[in-house]
């Protein structure tokens, strides 16, 4: 038995247990301090470090001083299959990181948490059938675990599914009433089973119901939304999971897991509502799938897009004073971060005043503009947000888009009927001249064509983002 330092309010307190709370309280700690350093690149890695120590903390002492009712501990042929299951887990994860290319992120993410939402599910399932019907807390987080983690999880695969061009969007507006429906179904199955004073044998049939109507509402609410609204669902379904691991923590009664799901799952609605604002939905709209991309590329051309030579816009960027670089998901796919930066770098050494204009969905995951321009050691502080940079628009000289388009689509303000209307974006519009870079007349995530092409002060340079930039740093370099 393990040693007992002494009772409080009649409840015993061991050495094992308490050393077990006092470790979920420092894996709480390093949760926290990894997410705070996660909110910056310079402090990202560390960040990152810090809440994976918390997490072999949390998971190593609860393996080593987890005690069962009974007071003894887990199992030892369960460690040794709950050890393979981390190593196993470990390995894949590993080389799927090592793998994965940078525009694939977003669908490892979707993968990820449609695994950390089927766990949570997993565990409600497991423990409905001990639960104390009685207890109306303990069979609601049971519930909720089920229902958020199974939604989740297969939402999550859809989107998955579609951001790896897998599956396509059913744009039915029928589908609306369908999710609202399979919800109010999930609602009154969830009660039904609360309040039926039924035993958990009895309730077995119901409990599977509630999983498959679950799934069901979680394929149906994600398969409608496309376009540019992607990302908010990828957020949103991110708290879900979370949410869902921290009712699974209840379910155990485990600190630890309360603690981080109810992080993650903040971290997700945060995150949610600042993407809906970034991309001007409401989140309301989101959880009843009622939006989408709208008709992509329904629009026919609108004129003629002007090219200009590698010689007129070195010397046109070279004698500039204001130049704001707006970077977008062709710049990543090019993979061109290094040779943009040497061709800030070339601007600044002859005078000119060089900023990058980062809006918060450039490219196809949070962050994405920002990761990349980090890795080709782009410092921070040029780095300029969209609020900020668009009061500069009107005195910039140059703003160069490179392989960017939604986010600098004038439709979004002039355009009501557009599938982007409302989306705050870049105004390069209001910039004195525009340098647009990209490789025809492709168009981008949201599939709309872009007036900005077509607009009298702007100039195409055709081509991979990448060889365009380096010709025109090698032009400047001979000016
Ligand atoms: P997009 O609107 O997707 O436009 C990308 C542009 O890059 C295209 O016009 C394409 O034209 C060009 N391009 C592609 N490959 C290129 C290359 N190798 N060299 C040069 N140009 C290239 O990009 P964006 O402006 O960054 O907007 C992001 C969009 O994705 C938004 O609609 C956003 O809502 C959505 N989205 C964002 C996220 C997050 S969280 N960031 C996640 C999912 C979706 P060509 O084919 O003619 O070259």
């Amino acid at each position: 038995m393990d040693k007992i330092l002494g009772t409080f309010n009649g409840v015993e307190f061991t050495v094992g247990g308490t050393l077990l709370e006092l470790s979920y309280l420092v894996a709480a700690l390093l949760f926290v301090v990894g997410l705070k350093l996660l909110s910056h690149p310079e402090s990202a890695r560390r960040g990152n470090f810090y809440a994976g120590a918390g997490m072999v903390l949390a998971m190593l002492t609860t393996i080593l001083l987890h005690k069962n009712a009974d007071g003894g501990g887990i199992q030892p042929a369960n460690v040794w299959i709950i050890l393979a299951a981390i190593g196993v887990g470990s390995a894949i994860g590993w080389i799927i990181a090592r793998k994965v290319k940078m525009t694939a992120m977003p669908q490892l993410v979707s993968f990820y948490n449609a695994t950390g939402g089927a766990a949570s599910a997993l565990v409600a399932l497991l423990e409905f059938p001990n639960a104390d019907m009685s207890n109306w807390g303990s069979v609601l987080v049971t519930l909720l675990g089920l229902i958020i983690g199974a939604i989740a999880f297969s939402g999550s695969m859809v989107a998955y599914g579609k951001l790896d061009g897998k599956v396509n969007d059913i744009r039915a507006g029928y589908l609306s009433y369908i999710n609202l429906i399979l919800l109010a179904g999930t609602l009154a199955l969830a009660l039904f089973i609360l309040l039926s004073g039924q035993t958990p044998t009895e309730l077995n049939w119901a409990i599977y119901l509630l999983l498959a109507v679950s799934l069901l509402y979680g394929v149906l609410f994600v398969m409608p939304i496309g376009g540019a609204d992607m990302p908010v669902v990828i957020s949103l379904l991110n708290s879900f999971t979370g949410i869902a691991a921290a009712m699974a923590g209840f379910i155990y009664n485990n600190q630890a897991m309360i603690l981080g799901g109810i992080l993650v799952g903040a971290a997700g609605s945060i995150l949610t509502l600042l993407m809906c604002k970034a991309m001007n939905r409401s989140l309301l709209n989101v959880i009843i799938g009622a939006f989408g991309g709208g008709d992509a590329a329904t629009q026919g051309e609108q004129g003629t897009m002007k090219e200009i030579t590698m010689s007129d816009a070195s010397v046109l960027l070279a004698y500039s004073r204001n130049v704001v670089i707006i970077p977008g998901y062709g710049l990543a796919v090019a993979q061109a971060q290094h040779v943009c930066h040497e061709l800030d770098e070339l601007l600044v050494s002859k005078g000119v005043n060089v900023r990058y204009a980062i809006h918060p969905v450039a490219g196809r995951m949070p962050g994405h503009m920002n990761v990349l321009l980090a890795e080709a050691d782009v410092p921070y502080d040029q780095l300029v947000e969209m609020a900020d940079i668009n009061p500069d628009m009107p005195s910039t000289d140059v703003c160069i888009v490179i392989g960017a388009n939604d986010v600098v689509n004038p439709a979004a303000i002039n355009d009501p009927s557009s599938p982007i209307a409302g989306m705050p974006i870049i105004k390069a519009h209001e910039s004195k001249n525009i340098i647009v870079m990209k490789r025809g007349r492709g168009k981008g995530y949201a599939g709309i064509e872009n007036s900005l092409f077509f607009d009298d002060k702007t100039r195409l340079l055709f081509g991979d983002a990448k060889s365009t930039l380096q010709k025109l740093v090698n032009e400047i370099k001979d000016l």
